[in-house]
């Protein structure tokens, strides 16, 4: 989507950190921007900055939870009487958890995969069909994490939960490309967000857990983030950036190169060594060659 003024943005967890610093440079890039996030206070915190910049009349708040679906297509349709035909959709609330995935409840499981990965499928769901609809093009955001290529003992269900995320957004990248519909995965590092507050949100039903709610680990979560993170803004601007020249893979932080590099060595290294019968290999070139049309499409069409 290279032009973006005057043009809709609908932002899952837009209240706050990386969903906010979305939501910042979208608006000074012209946009009008919805902000949907299950937080009130993070809500009138978002809306007192954009009263203060003079962008009130350009941003809308909603209070929603990602997993509740007719919630978000109410959202979606409060959004449009407001503003009008979205075109781009960022599907960026999340939450984490840090605790042994070996030692997960169900209720973990059930939380950080509704939240991480279901909100994005809910979000998906609810306005691909009106992107597809208004045919004004449109461009959908996830929002995975580098977390979506590299796992760690830590956080296992949220690695999960962002690896899905990072599988859903390029089948969905050859699949809406020759409709019109551009997609990008948003991978950052570390960013100054509120994200180790996510147990407030936590709904009570369910409230199972194995993960740390030591204090004083928490406080040092908090303290990386905000000594060491990115700011949203930046992540905001570089999103934007991405969003403009169409890029899938919108990488935020440089420090990954290395260990990227690792991980895909070591899986190719693992491939066996050899020579594949010609059925099988047709039917992969042909597989390939239909993705490559795919992104074809997009640019002729
Ligand atoms: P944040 O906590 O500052 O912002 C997330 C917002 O989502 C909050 O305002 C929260 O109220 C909202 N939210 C939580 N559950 C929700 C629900 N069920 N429905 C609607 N809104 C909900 O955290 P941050 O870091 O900005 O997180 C945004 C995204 O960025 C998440 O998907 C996270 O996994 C991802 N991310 C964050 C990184 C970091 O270092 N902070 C690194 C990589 C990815």
């Amino acid at each position: 989507m290279k032009e973006v003024a005057g043009k809709v943005a609908f932002i899952t967890g837009g209240a706050s950190g990386v969903g906010f610093g979305m939501a910042q440079a979208f608006c000074a890039a012209g946009m009008r921007v919805a902000i949907a996030d299950i937080r009130s206070d993070h809500l009138d915190a978002a809306m007192a900055h954009f009263e203060g910049i003079g962008r009130r009349a350009n941003v809308h708040p909603i209070r929603l939870d990602v997993t509740d679906r007719e919630a978000l297509s109410e959202a979606a349709d409060e959004t449009e009487r407001h503003f009008g035909h979205v075109h781009l959709v960022c599907n960026n609330a999340g939450i984490n958890l840090f605790g042994d995935i070996a030692e997960a409840t169900y209720d973990d499981w059930d939380w950080i995969l509704g939240v991480n990965l279901g909100g994005v499928v809910n979000g998906v769901q609810t306005f691909l069909p009106r992107l597809l609809e208004h045919g004004e093009g449109g461009h959908i955001v996830n929002t995975a994490s580098m977390a979506a290529f590299i796992a760690g003992p830590a956080a296992g269900i949220y690695t999960c939960s962002k690896f899905a995320v990072r599988g859903l957004s390029e089948a969905l990248r050859f699949s809406l490309a020759p409709r019109g519909i551009e997609v990008s995965v948003l991978c950052p590092g570390l960013v100054n967000s509120a994200i180790h507050e996510s147990a407030r949100v936590r709904p009570a039903r369910l409230a199972s857990t194995s993960g740390s709610s030591d204090r004083e680990f928490m406080a040092r979560l908090a303290d990386l983030h905000a000594r060491a993170g990115m700011t949203p803004l930046e992540v905001g601007d570089k999103v934007l950036r991405a969003i403009r020249r169409n890029d899938f893979y919108i990488f935020t932080h440089p420090e990954f190169k290395e260990e990227l590099r690792e991980i895909f060595a070591e899986a190719l290294e693992a491939l066996p060594e050899e020579t594949p019968p010609p059925a099988r290999l047709a039917f992969e070139e042909r597989r390939r060659a239909l993705k490559a049309q795919a992104l074809l499409a997009r640019r002729d069409g």
